[in-house]
């Protein structure tokens, strides 16, 4: 006999969720398959790494860091040792003043676009930026503007037309964005953000491990830039993110980002393993992952190249191919996954319609075999579509 009663769930959200499945973009959770892997952010294979998870362990054993929890706020009970050595190995590794951990890069978005730009300011953002920023921007009290993707003379256009004395613009843009793997010119972009007095932010989720230190400090950007976002949950394959900035700005978070103080502080264990995770990256020589990665890149422009598949040019862990139509490309995902491989299809509304796309992320552990198998599959499977 079933002890649940059935609530009556509101006509309007279940029109809702109909009109998702109408469209063919009704969402629903799946246990992560055993298929070869071209979905997941562990470009580095640190998420199954046996080593960091032993040393993760023995760390806090030899440290007597026998705790579950953090017990509370950071601005309570919750900010254990462990917080400020992290955050002084992440603000040398990474050659910013302070660092600043939140719980997610989710949390960190939200916090920062918050909190920072002020009534009056104007934040101007790349129109492909991530979800977590949006949604941080709309809590905030600026007027935002997006500009074209990578578009920097729609940017510089725009800049002009905000100018004014008394405001504070606002520039953000990714290294590597989440949805379509490429880059913008970040050299000419800070050029502009210091040519009009404009404060840089740039996300580097998807960067930071797949470019060892991130592409700001690749390109030596890193006092160019006010602040800087970096996961810990896609390349270094834990969890968790932080800010990287100068001290100011991390003494404002901690007084003003709201996902920083009204949350639980992350337990040893999360910052244990973010120690781990970097050491294995910071100690990495020329045949470690991230050179098995680089070469899997190389191997997948090569391939796409000869078989003329039309993708989204990049260098990054993430190549997309624009297949049009959310029924279209959940089809030929499913295609590849009975053939043993995972590719998602991001569909709309996550991006616009008709940019609909299979996104394949690229790992250290992926076969070249895998990969030139995976995309000879996709060029029959585009052709009869
Ligand atoms: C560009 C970008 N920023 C931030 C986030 C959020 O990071 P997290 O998964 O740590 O919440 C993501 C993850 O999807 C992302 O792609």
């Amino acid at each position: 006999m079933s002890i649940f009663v059935v609530m009556n769930f509101p006509k309007k959200l279940e029109n809702k969720l109909k009109e998702r499945n109408e469209n063919n973009s009704l969402r629903s959770l799946k246990t992560s398959s055993k298929l070869v892997d071209f979905s997941s952010n562990d470009y580095l294979g640190f998420a199954k790494s046996n080593a960091i998870f032993d040393n993760t362990h023995q760390f806090l054993v030899n440290k007597g860091m026998k705790q579950n929890g953090a017990t509370g706020s950071r601005l309570l009970s919750g900010n254990h040792l462990l917080y400020s050595q992290v955050e002084s190995f992440l603000s040398e590794f990474h050659q910013s003043e302070s660092a600043t951990i939140f719980n997610s890069g989710y949390d960190a978005n939200i916090g920062l676009f918050s909190c920072i730009p002020q009534r009056g300011d104007i934040i101007l953002y790349d129109e492909f930026i991530h979800a977590s920023i949006r949604d941080g921007i709309q809590l905030s009290n600026a007027k935002s503007f997006k500009f074209k993707h990578n578009d920097l003379f729609h940017l510089e256009e725009i800049i002009q037309r905000s100018k004014n004395i008394n405001v504070s613009i606002y520039v953000i843009t990714e290294s590597v964005f989440s949805m379509d793997g490429d880059t913008p010119d970040l050299t000419l972009i800070s050029e502009i953000c210091k040519k009009y007095n404009a404060f840089l932010i740039v996300d580097e989720a998807h960067a930071v491990g797949v470019f060892k230190e991130g592409l700001v400090q690749k390109l030596n950007l890193q006092n160019a830039v006010f602040a800087r976002i970096i996961t810990f949950g896609k390349a270094l394959g834990c969890h968790g993110a932080a800010i990287l900035g100068s001290t100011t700005l991390q003494t404002y978070l901690v007084n003003f980002a709201r996902s920083f103080i009204y949350t639980t502080g992350l337990p040893h264990h999360s910052l244990a393993t973010v120690q781990m995770a970097y050491n294995e990256l910071r100690e990495s020589s020329d045949l470690n992952q991230i050179a098995k990665l680089t070469d899997n890149i190389y191997h997948f422009r090569k391939e796409i190249k000869k078989l003329d598949l039309d993708f989204i040019s990049s260098y990054s862990a993430i190549h997309c191919c624009v297949i049009s139509g959310n029924k279209n490309v959940k089809l030929i995902s499913e295609k590849l996954h009975q053939k043993g491989f995972e590719v998602k299809a991001i569909l709309s509304p996550t991006v616009p319609e008709n940019k609909e796309r299979l996104r394949f992320c690229l790992h250290s552990y992926n076969s070249s075999k895998q990969i030139s198998e995976v995309l000879h599959l996709l060029s029959i499977f585009v052709k009869q579509s």
